[in-house]
């Protein structure tokens, strides 16, 4: 193992080791058959954006999901029918309530959110259910590719639920008999228990997670599951709704969407930034794995998890404001270096969001203030450029050229004009210091004439 992927291993081991001996919790065995679980079962397991795998402990072992699906088959409905269409029949507010509660909307009958098991037994019946595409097929094909393999189920534990499930059986009469639902959640409960019977490792689970946490698009396997809106939807009601009436306590403390299962499955999401799934079968009253809360809780406080907390982009985007005379040249003459004065500088780096972008026009308006008469923009080192990023700079490039002053940028791969894009914006160059030195010749006086830009 390398040193650089042995320290995350080493955190995971490390939590471990600390949590193992753990004993508080009991075994569900309102369905009968998890209660067979081994109660010393513990892994954990955490993907990176980029698809590297770190675990420890049973892993690979497999257990059923239970309401570990419940986010997945939500971004299942909300692919196939949109967020208004799904909150039409499943609101998004938090219950507050227990997971198996009678949390509906008085009035209308309408489930609190699709995590508790009301909300989740009616997004399983939104689920289009035709002789092509059975309702359950599609559910088992999207918790296979957010997986990244095929899963199966596991029919003893199905069998058990299905024979002890009444109290889900009676929340789907309850449904039914309080909504005008387009579609029936009483013959849906045995889909949706067939769904909780899926088998996963905490391996899955992670990737799972990972791929939420990657605007839908499974890390391992490249494949769009489903779209970064919907991804984004599901890592918020987990965020607000994922654990029950611990969910608030959770955000607090631990600060990350999750969703826990009744197997002792535990998920967490970093956004842009990982997967995390645990798996030890004792539960808290709330149906929480109780090492896998300790140990996640203890992850996010080391290593700065918590959602709210972002100190990542402090600082690191301009990297450069300046004035041209300061850059390194080739030797010029005074009245050359006096031209470069009035040429201002800025760069940036790494990938350009909203955030970004309003660090970048703040520092073009610090490089552009005095007498410079002309702005350069150095994105030279920039990855990337979101669409919202690249409307801001070039509106920002045009009020500073609408101002009186040349634009020009250093943006050798196209990312904030690209080709055919030359009309309008500020003029390209594949380096700053060709930027620089047209900038330099039009600031000694009007109309120099201008070389071709160079688009690489
Ligand atoms: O519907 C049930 O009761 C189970 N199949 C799933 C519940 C569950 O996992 C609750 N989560 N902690």
């Amino acid at each position: 193992m390398s040193a650089a992927t042995g320290a995350v291993t080493d955190a995971l081991r490390e939590l471990h080791a600390r949590f193992a001996d753990v004993d508080e919790g009991e075994l569900a065995d309102y369905i009968p058959q998890l209660a067979l679980a081994d109660p010393g079962a513990f892994g954990l397991a955490l993907i990176s954006m980029d698809g590297h795998c770190y675990s420890t402990g049973d892993a690979g072992v497999p257990f059923t999901v239970q309401s570990v699906s419940k986010p997945f088959v939500y971004a299942l409905a909300l692919s196939l029918l949109g967020l208004d269409e799904v909150s039409r029949w499943v609101n998004a507010e938090p219950s507050g309530e227990a997971f198996n509660a009678i949390s509906l909307e008085h009035g209308t009958g309408r489930p609190d959110n699709a995590m508790v098991n009301a909300g989740a037994i009616v997004t399983t019946a939104l689920i289009p259910d035709t002789p092509v595409a059975p309702r359950f097929g599609r559910i088992l094909d999207c918790l296979s590719r957010f997986a990244g393999r095929r899963l199966d189920v596991d029919e003893e534990v199905y069998a058990s639920e299905a024979a002890t499930g009444d109290r889900n059986r009676a929340l789907a009469y309850l449904i039914r008999s309080t909504g005008p639902l387009p579609v029936d959640p009483v013959a849906a409960v045995e889909t949706y228990f067939r769904q909780c019977a899926v088998r996963v490792t905490a391996l899955d689970l992670a990737a799972m997670a990972a791929t939420l946490a990657n605007g839908g698009v499974n890390p391992l396997t490249g494949d769009t599951v489903v779209s970064e809106p919907v991804a984004a939807q599901v890592l918020a009601v987990m965020a607000t709704c994922g654990m029950y009436d611990s969910s608030g306590d959770w955000l607090l403390r631990v600060g990350l969407p999750a969703k826990s299962g009744v197997s002792g499955g535990l998920i967490a999401a970093g956004p842009a930034r990982f997967g995390l799934a645990t798996y030890s079968p004792l539960l808290d009253p709330t149906g929480t794995s109780v090492r896998g809360h300790r140990a996640i809780g203890m992850l996010s406080e080391r290593l700065g998890l918590h959602l709210m907390y972002n100190p990542a982009l402090a600082g690191s985007t301009v990297t450069l404001v300046t004035t041209a005379d300061d850059l390194p040249a080739a030797p010029t003459g005074e009245r050359e270096r006096v031209r470069r004065g009035r040429v201002a500088v800025a760069a940036a780096q790494g990938a350009l969001d909203f955030t970004a972008a309003e660090r970048v026009l703040y520092a073009l308006d610090e490089a552009a203030s005095g007498r410079t008469g002309a702005v350069v923009l150095d994105l030279v080192r920039v990855t990337d450029i979101d669409t919202v990023a690249r409307a801001m700079l070039r509106s920002g490039l045009a009020r500073i050229a609408d101002d009186g002053r040349r634009t020009a940028v250093a943006d050798p791969d196209g990312r904030l004009c690209g080709p055919g894009d030359e009309s309008g914006g500020p003029r390209r160059f594949g380096s700053r210091e060709e930027a620089v030195t047209w900038c330099t010749e039009t600031v000694a006086g009007p109309a120099a004439a201008a070389p071709r830009p160079n688009t690489p």
